[in-house]
């Protein structure tokens, strides 16, 4: 799929068909992710590949009740690698690990938009909770959870904003 078109074409799903992904795509998920870029190529994130129902009803509970998370078959938890701060001091740990996260959270998005699968990039919940439920180790911080899955919806895209609005030409 040429790869605007693909842009385009994504949607945030909040419905999910009961049926599993296979291990071709989900390796695919995991090179879309590590292929994204980071600052000083430092990769100070980690992903957390969550299939255990229990604990995807758990997650439902930290991201205040949106039930959805718990009807994907995966769900994906982007977490910030802190130690980064070795590295860029608070810039990193504040802002660079965050972009290195999303940079991989959008190729990924992509990537399930490639094979068929959708997806929403879940951006509210309890942090402390999460931690507490995938029994993080304190440097690390989640970021944002992706259920993935076979879409059981086609919602209509959202607007965006006038192109005038969105970019500054500076000449
Ligand atoms: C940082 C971030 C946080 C988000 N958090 C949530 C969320 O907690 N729950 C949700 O349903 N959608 C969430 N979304 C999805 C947005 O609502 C969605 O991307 C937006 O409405 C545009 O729709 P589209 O993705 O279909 O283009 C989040 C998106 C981003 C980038």
């Amino acid at each position: 799929m040429d790869v605007l078109q693909a842009i385009k074409a994504r949607r945030s799903v909040r419905r999910f068909l009961r049926k599993e992904i296979s291990k071709e795509i989900l390796d695919t998920f995991v090179d879309a992710i590590i292929w994204a870029p980071s600052a000083g190529n430092l990769q100070s994130r980690e992903f957390y590949f969550v299939f255990n129902q229990q604990i995807k009803e758990r997650l439902v509970d930290a991201a205040w009740g949106q039930d959805f998370i718990a009807q994907a078959p995966l769900c994906i938890v982007g977490c910030a690698d802190l130690r980064i701060k070795n590295h860029y001091g608070s810039r990193g740990s504040e802002l660079y690990t965050i972009q290195d996260v999303s940079a991989s959270i959008q190729n990924l998005l992509l990537e399930a938009q490639e094979q068929g699968l959708a997806s929403v990039w879940v951006g509210a919940f309890e942090e402390a909770e999460v931690s507490e439920i995938l029994n993080l180790p304190k440097y690390l911080r989640p970021i944002a959870i992706v259920p993935i899955g076979y879409a059981a919806e086609s919602p209509l895209p959202p607007k965006r904003v006038k192109k005038e609005d969105a970019v500054i030409i500076v000449k």
